[in-house]
């Protein structure tokens, strides 16, 4: 079996993705606030060393993959602070025991969200790795009301996704033969988006926002096998993309603008 970390096991894509490795013979150590092998917040960076720390333990020192699907989508500053930190710096500070696998892999998850309007000055103050300056902007953005609010969630993704372009080509990663990705959902059915669509206007919100011509609303599953795909043995060349899987939200928005 191989050892899989897996981020916001405790709920939604991640504990989906989780319960279909166990499924599978896989050895997964979940990560989470709370419900899960390792409970820390990746809103901190002593949550994420210790979190690291832990998971590396129990592994037993040899990780095989790690998928971070911990995430959150409030307009405030811990939302930079879990998408974009508390992914990066984990995936950092368990790259030495992923190195020790014979077949590595990471994959996170982004959002369809990170090709909506975002604030350039977050993505640039988050991928300098200044969370202090990015918590501010984003409660600058907050202050400013709800639609200025809204620009935290997108560029928090948006952040990653560049990231991991970035990162999945350097001497860290492709360097030591690890295929890091992304994957970016549509609208997922789980806890995170239940209230929103739980009356017609949330709904039509989301649909103006992320329209999905196929197969509308996706599962957690839909999800959660690409991401399989991505961190298994199978995958030894696709490197720093990110997969808008999305019922087409994509190429509806974006059409020829690749
Ligand atoms: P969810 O709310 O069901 O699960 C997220 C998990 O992350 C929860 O178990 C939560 O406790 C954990 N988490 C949150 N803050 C944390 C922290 N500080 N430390 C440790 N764990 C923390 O949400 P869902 O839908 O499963 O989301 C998973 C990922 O997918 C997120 O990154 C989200 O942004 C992304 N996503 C979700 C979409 C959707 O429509 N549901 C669409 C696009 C992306």
């Amino acid at each position: 079996a191989r050892t899989y970390i897996v981020t916001g096991s405790a709920s939604g894509i991640g504990a989906t993705t989780a319960a279909l490795l166990r499924d599978r013979g896989e050895r997964v150590i979940g990560i989470d606030l709370h419900g899960a092998d390792v409970e820390a917040d990746l809103s901190t960076p002593e949550g994420r060393v210790d979190a690291a720390a832990a998971a590396t333990e129990l592994a037993g020192g040899t990780i095989d993959a790690i998928i971070a699907c911990a995430g959150i989508s409030a307009p405030i500053p811990a939302t930079i602070s879990v998408n974009y930190f508390g992914v990066v710096e984990l995936l950092q500070a368990l790259l030495p025991a992923l190195k020790k696998s014979d077949a590595p892999r990471a994959a996170v998850v982004s959002s369809m969200a990170s090709l909506q309007t975002n604030s350039p000055e977050m993505v640039e103050a988050a991928l300098a790795g200044d969370e202090t300056t990015a918590r501010e902007i984003a409660q600058k953005l907050a202050d400013q009301g709800p639609r200025a609010g809204y620009l935290v969630y997108p560029s928090s993704k948006r952040a990653l996704s560049r990231w991991v372009r970035r990162q999945s080509i350097s001497a860290d990663w492709a360097g030591n033969g690890i295929p890091l990705n992304a994957v970016a959902p549509g609208t997922v059915l789980t806890p995170m988006t239940a209230d929103l669509l739980s009356t017609p206007e949330g709904a039509k919100m989301a649909d103006d926002a992320v329209p999905m011509p196929l197969n509308y609303h996706q599962s957690p599953e839909s999800i959660a096998y690409l991401l399989l795909w991505l961190t298994s043995v199978e995958n030894t060349h696709l490197a720093g993309q990110v997969i808008y899987d999305d019922g087409g939200a994509d190429a509806t928005l974006r059409g020829d603008d690749i």
